[in-house]
């Protein structure tokens, strides 16, 4: 029997990028069928948002494309480092806390070097204090990162 891929999205906050990441993932992976080859999850670096659910303009970017967004808001924990494969860190920042957390980076990947937009490219931007076109652009980026993440299984 084949193992399952343990995934873990992380950002800040958990609120705006990683439960986005998560769903679209989960989408996908159901999508394809393959939805028994992992176990997917997300968090956060910071636990200011613990126990909520993600952000207002997250789920409405997701309603917009048929995604339901129903994660809610956790901290990284310790137990993550033993309990995944594979961390996707949102941006360089998140990557860096994940690595101070005690992470081996050899299991860390930025999301978007899976997009091939931009082949190590930019972050993913955190769109927390922008308007609502931020989280239509991050929504893009992720359903393009998602589908390279997949592919590179
Ligand atoms: P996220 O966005 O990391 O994509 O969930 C943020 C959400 C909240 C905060 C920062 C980033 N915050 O500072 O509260």
């Amino acid at each position: 029997m084949t193992e399952s891929t343990r995934v873990l999205f992380v950002c800040l906050g958990n609120i705006c990028r990683s439960p986005l990441a998560e769903a679209i993932f989960i989408h996908m992976i159901n999508e394809r069928g393959i939805a028994n080859r992992f176990i997917v999850d997300s968090c956060g670096t910071g636990g200011w948002h613990e126990g909520n659910p993600a952000d207002p303009r997250s789920i409405q970017v997701g309603v917009k494309n048929g995604i339901r967004v129903e994660s809610i808001a956790r901290q990284f924990r310790d137990t993550d480092i033993e309990g995944h494969d594979l961390l996707l860190a949102m941006d360089r920042s998140n990557e860096n806390n994940l690595i101070r957390l005690g992470v081996d980076p050899g299991i860390i990947r930025r999301m978007r070097s899976f997009d091939p937009a931009t082949p190590d490219g930019p972050d993913v931007p955190d769109p927390y204090y922008g308007g609502d076109d931020g989280f239509d652009k991050v929504y893009e980026m992720l359903v393009r990162s998602c589908s390279g993440l997949i592919d590179s299984f």
